[in-house]
């Protein structure tokens, strides 16, 4: 017989179990089987094994036929889910488990599922409400939102802030910012819509400006301007010092004070060492005393082209200063470059800004008049350019000028730069005697070539409208920084001929060199000033310059030579001919 009839149509199934059942027990009345019954067995046994492989293949198929179903039925369960919303949290009831929550624009109150920790919620988070608005996870917050401005701060974790269009809106504080504690002026990311600030938002421009830093500058780093700091020691610290006094004489203390005068002379100066007299306190004592506070501004940082933001730091920086004067301590509010802020309104120079900037500043000073330990301190070279209403009684009414050194005060400068303790060229000290006569002898000779009346030292030629010719020598535009530069040059030039030549210390050829340099390069600077900016450079006013002519040093190099000013020969013989001063 054929195993090919294994095809299930050509079996019965009694005649299957019959037949296997024979093939295992041989014949009933155990007599050996034929060998057409074994046969038939193997046949059998062959067509078992064939059905079980089918049966695994079958069971296989539907397996993964299952598998496949089920990863359908996720994806329609999911395309059927409904939305899930998110919400802010505002108020949470870790009690009852439940939370106010802004969804919308609207105030629902909703339980808090048991996937979340009731007591760890706080107003400003987010979470994720179900079909039934029950709180069932938390979700990272967003990033983004309205900017607003903190107005005013209120003990309860609210605030109110400026938005949009300068409305004012109470907004209630976020969890990490009722903790944080925004101040007057910061910026806030909030959610408007459910009336929430979320984040504090940082606007480097403005930390920048608000340095608090107290300068560490002393009265005795400048010189030349005794009668200067005589002055506005009189103005800020007299009334800081003892207000006592000035409440009995019935005296107002300035409200601020206006330095003005050339570039370079110490008007930033004088500033910071009020700054840091006022922080030392009034024993003197040498730790600053705490909290006293420097608001530095420079005017030019302050302006920014977007229409209100100037105004917005100016009010940030008054109340920054109104916060930490409420607490006591004196602030000095110093406007550096004031007149690049507040130029006389409707001048037409600049984008006229000043419209508006200048009544926000006015509104500021006369805002800050109820403080007793505020004071505004002013610098400008353009006092001319600044607004009058700033300099009114009550605001910046004490103007102190801050004029170019005469020869005195370029000895007293440079005595705060060239010191006895600076290491000084052995011939110098053996010639003069000792440091302090050494140190004094370089001053004399620095002083006399700035301030020689010859033709060397003149630099340029001014023509005023009225026919009157002027000329400027190097005397009329000393500054202090000039003089703080000349010794800068010096004592490189004497560092690197000491790791050069290995001979140490200042000596008098350092100087007249550096003076010679210093002159030189003024001599280019001054070439590209404008007629209508030499008022200001020299700081003299009068009849405006018409036109101006550089003087060149001229002609042979003995009329070149400045006082004291070693001239190259071209014989080296004479190169130990003594300098005649
Ligand atoms: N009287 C002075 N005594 C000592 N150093 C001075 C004096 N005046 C100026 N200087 C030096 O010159 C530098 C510039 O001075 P300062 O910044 O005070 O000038 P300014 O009057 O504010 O000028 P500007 O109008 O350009 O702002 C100072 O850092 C200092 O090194
Ligand atoms: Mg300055």
């Amino acid at each position: 017989m054929s195993t090919s009839g294994t095809s299930g149509a050509g079996l019965h199934p009694d005649e299957d179990s019959h037949g296997h059942r024979g093939g295992q027990a041989a014949g009933a009345d155990g007599a050996p089987v034929g060998p057409e019954v074994s046969a038939r067995l193997r046949e059998l046994t062959e067509h078992a094994g064939v059905l079980t492989r089918k049966n695994t293949h079958l069971a296989n198929a539907l397996r993964a036929a299952r598998t496949e179903i089920v990863a359908l039925h996720d994806d329609l369960e999911a395309l059927q889910r409904p939305p899930l919303a998110h919400a802010i949290v505002l108020a949470v009831d870790a009690t009852e488990r439940t939370a106010d929550v802004a969804l919308g624009g609207r105030r629902h109150r909703v339980g808090i599922g048991p996937g979340i920790v009731a007591s760890s919620l706080s107003p400003g988070d987010d979470v994720v409400l179900n079909e039934h608005l029950v709180a069932t996870a938390t979700a990272p917050a967003p990033l983004h939102g309205e900017v607003v401005t903190v107005k005013e701060t209120y003990d309860d974790s609210t605030v109110l802030v400026l938005a949009r269009h300068d409305e004012e809106q109470v907004l209630t504080l976020s969890g990490a910012l009722a903790h944080a504690r925004p101040r007057v002026g910061d910026a806030l990311v909030a959610d408007l819509a459910a009336r929430i600030a979320l984040r504090p938002v940082v606007r480097a421009e403005v930390e920048e400006l608000l340095l608090e830093e107290v300068p560490d500058i002393g009265y005795e780093d400048i010189g030349g301007l005794g009668g200067q700091i005589e002055l506005i020691r009189d103005a800020v610290e007299l009334p800081f010092l003892h207000p006592d006094l000035f409440r009995e004489h019935r005296l107002t203390p300035p409200r601020g004070v206006l330095l003005y005068g050339p570039p370079g002379c110490g008007k930033t100066l004088i500033a910071k060492a009020v700054a840091a007299s006022l922080g030392r306190g009034q024993d003197g004592a040498s730790s600053l005393r705490e909290g006293a506070y420097f608001l530095n501004i420079k005017g030019p940082q302050l302006l920014d082209k977007y229409v209100g933001e100037t105004e917005r730091r100016i009010r940030v920086i008054f109340a920054r200063a109104r916060e930490k004067a409420a607490t006591g301590v004196p602030v000095v509010v110093f406007f550096d470059e004031m007149d690049s802020l507040f130029r006389t309104r409707g001048s037409g120079r600049s984008s006229d800004v000043e419209t508006t900037v200048v009544p926000q500043l006015l509104a500021e000073i006369d805002g800050v008049d109820e403080l007793d330990n505020v004071v505004i301190i002013g610098a400008t070279n353009r006092e001319d350019m600044i607004d009058p209403a700033i300099m009114r009684p009550g605001r910046l009414d004490v103007k102190i000028h801050v004029g170019r050194p005469d020869a005195e005060g370029a000895r007293e400068i440079l005595a705060t730069y060239l010191t006895a303790d600076l290491p000084l060229r052995e011939d110098l000290l053996a010639d003069r005697g000792g440091a302090q006569a050494a140190v004094d002898g370089l001053i004399d000779m620095v002083v006399e070539m700035l301030y020689a009346r010859c033709p060397a030292t003149e630099l340029v030629e001014l023509t005023r409208a009225d026919g009157q010719v002027e000329v400027l020598h190097v005397a009329d535009l000393v500054s202090g920084a000039m003089l703080a530069n000349i010794v800068d040059r010096a004592k490189k030039a004497a560092v690197k001929e000491l790791v050069v030549t290995g001979v140490r210390g200042l000596a008098e050829a350092h100087l007249r060199a550096a003076v010679a340099d210093e002159i030189a390069e003024n001599e280019g600077l001054h070439s590209t000033v404008h007629p209508d900016d030499w008022a200001r450079v020299s700081g003299r006013r009068g009849v405006p310059v018409v036109s101006m002519r550089v003087l060149r040093r001229p002609g042979p190099p003995e009329a070149r030579a400045l006082p004291g000013e070693r001239v190259q020969e071209p014989t080296p013989a004479d190169d130990s001919r003594k300098d005649t001063p």
